[in-house]
């Protein structure tokens, strides 16, 4: 969603400190983009559409400034225009301000500043900013205090950062939107996620809900919104700048999908026994019962998560976090886990904050250090995947699935049979992923069905999720309609839509009962002549009426489930860049969807 950059001590490096921050937080999705420089006035340029539309609007001007803040901004006030893109000014065009989040009474200022005479020029809600700092500004405040009187008079979330005529300062603050400060020698940076700055400092100060902080060249100041000093801690991150480039793939996604051997292993790395009896991880492993709350492809993980409880005799159902915080089932001594790759989705917020008002425990299961759930819930279980740029989930899917693996056996006790085969098909996992991307003919697949009608997904038990997940990640990056099902369920009325253009993928892995059953439905759409593509460890006869297999290594079910989706993620992308598709940034799409 919306990114923002500021920095200050950058000298003539300003514009360009900014310009590549906006580059780094493009993975984000975005729709427009801006930047305002702040010296005795405000140079400010800004501009629908890609961020080479803003480079080549700045290449033939001169914009100065010592301090600055840029935006992308993914709309959700008033369509992608030029006027709506951030940064917004007053009417004296001496206050410049970016923003992430939604102020909820916007529309109650707006009209109490028109009728002052305030003139508006975008259809957003954070326009209402910089005309609330004028006004205070010209009752006689100093900058810095006109930008917390105006903060003071909104509702809503937001994190914004504001730059200011003749002030050598950027001015920002966080309520219920991410924004971290960068610390180096003679510049500090700020920014909506750390890939923004990465690249000239790993220090950093994520700032809390209710923090108000004056960025210089020298440092930073934090306090409160009344202005009382408050504590902060300045971590290291611990990836490398490295780490969020492409690596000589023409895609992130394609270079995430690559990545998941190693990011497997970082996410088992310490928490399994050498004797594969036992996991150790950083939470709690005494839990009677669970509910998981996640959106997208984490409430995927979340199906798949809730089955190995149930499996282990622990009672566990997945919710979709905004209907969960609407209607919230009985808590009793639940453990509540909000499984969020970015730990930023504001709808698994709502319900994780929603289930700890009611007394629940929480749990966060992210991949993001310093993220706002990581930091409200009471525990944290971090899926290590290192940093995913690709807005489509790939790597950090795979880790969610290993990380609730291992999150399920602690609750068994050391020493149980199931947990030995587990541990030891989760030990194999990063090889046996290796084997399905070093083998894979995912691609020839794509080519053969590239421009069908519809796709659909089947799957039963672990493999059901998978099935819904190959469907949102065809969807999400190629455009193409796809649907995902419980294998048992397409005949109770989609089977309607399934023809010889509408290519069927069965997930079947094992030779059990929901192997069985599948192949049954797997018959149901040959006999309709539609193309079937299993999905298979060669465990069952699935392949004999398959037209074309996507094999994996046989291995534990569980465990299967996650090497079958390897050649989903596959599918996917082949079929998106078939289609030619901007596989990295999906229209319409955000990776961190910060707004309910
Ligand atoms: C957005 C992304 C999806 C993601 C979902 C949940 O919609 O585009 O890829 O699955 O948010 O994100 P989370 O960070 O909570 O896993």
């Amino acid at each position: 969603m919306c990114g923002i950059i500021g920095c200050a001590g950058r000298g003539d490096a300003t514009l360009d400190t900014l310009l590549t921050g906006l580059g780094n937080l493009e993975y984000r999705g975005y729709d427009s983009a801006g930047v305002a420089l702040a010296n005795e006035s405000l140079d400010v340029a800004k501009k629908s559409g890609e961020l080479d539309a803003l480079r080549e609007a700045v290449a033939d001007r001169t914009l100065h400034g010592s301090v600055g803040v840029g935006h992308t901004r993914w709309s959700t006030h008033g369509p992608p225009t030029d006027a709506n893109a951030h940064p917004h000014q007053d009417c004296t065009g001496d206050v410049a301000v970016v923003h992430n989040g939604i102020i909820e009474n916007y529309q109650q200022l707006r009209d109490e500043l028109a009728a002052d005479g305030h003139e508006f020029r975008s259809d957003t809600d954070t326009e209402v900013v910089p005309h609330l700092v004028e006004a205070a500004l010209a009752d006689g405040a100093d900058p810095e205090a006109a930008v917390r009187q105006a903060l003071a008079r909104l509702e809503g979330s937001y994190a914004v950062a504001v730059v200011v005529a003749g002030v050598d300062a950027v001015f920002a603050a966080r309520q219920d939107s991410p924004l971290v400060l960068g610390v180096a020698d003679g510049a500090t940076y700020l920014a909506s996620d750390v890939p923004a700055f990465r690249e000239y400092t790993d220090r950093v100060v994520y700032l809390e809900d209710g923090e108000f902080a004056r960025v210089e060249a020298g440092g930073f100041e934090v306090t409160d919104f009344e202005g009382n000093a408050r504590e902060v801690t300045v971590d290291t991150v611990d990836w490398d700048p490295e780490d969020t480039g492409k690596s000589g793939y023409d895609h992130f996604m394609l270079k995430e999908i690559h990545e998941q051997p190693r990011a497997l292993r970082q996410c088992l790395q310490g928490r399994v026994d050498e004797l594969g009896a036992d996991v150790s991880l950083e939470v709690d492993p005494d839990v009677d019962r669970v509910q998981f709350v996640a959106c997208g492809t984490s409430y995927h993980a979340a199906l798949y998560a809730a089955r190995l409880f149930r499996s282990a005799g622990v009672p566990a159902q997945a919710f979709l976090a905004h209907e969960y915080a609407l209607d919230v089932p009985p808590i009793e001594d639940d453990l509540v886990v909000g499984v969020s790759q970015s730990g930023e989705t504001a709808d698994t917020l709502a319900a994780l904050r929603e289930a700890r008002r009611r007394g629940a425990r929480t749990l966060a299961c992210t991949n993001v250090v310093g993220s706002t759930m990581a930091r409200e819930c009471d525990e944290t279980l971090y899926i290590r995947s290192g940093p995913e740029i690709g807005v489509a989930a790939s790597k950090t899917f795979s880790a969610q699935l290993a990380a609730l693996n291992l999150l399920a056996l602690s609750t068994v006790g050391p020493g149980d049979e199931q947990m030995r085969e587990v541990i030891a098909a989760l030990r194999d996992l990063p090889g046996d992923v290796q084997a399905v991307l070093d083998d894979t003919n995912a691609a020839e697949v794509a080519r053969e069905y590239v421009d069908s009608d519809g796709f659909f997904f089947i799957g039963r038990g672990a493999n059901f999720p998978v099935a819904l997940e190959g469907a949102l990640k065809l969807k999400e990056i190629s455009y193409a309609h796809a649907e995902g099902f419980a294998a048992g369920e397409l005949k109770h009325g989609t089977l309607a839509l399934v023809t010889e253009d509408t290519p069927v993928f069965a997930v079947v892995t094992g030779d059990g009962e929901a192997a069985r059953k599948t192949i049954g439905n797997v018959k149901e759409v040959e006999a309709r002549d539609a193309p079937v593509v299993a999905v298979t460890d060669g465990e069952s006869d699935v392949g004999r009426y398959a037209d074309h297999v996507l094999e994996v290594p046989a291995t534990n079910q569980r465990t299967a489930a996650v090497l079958a989706n390897v050649q989903l993620q596959l599918v996917a992308y082949h079929v998106a860049n078939e289609l030619g598709r901007p596989i990295d940034k999906p229209r319409n799409l955000a990776k961190s969807v910060t707004v309910e």
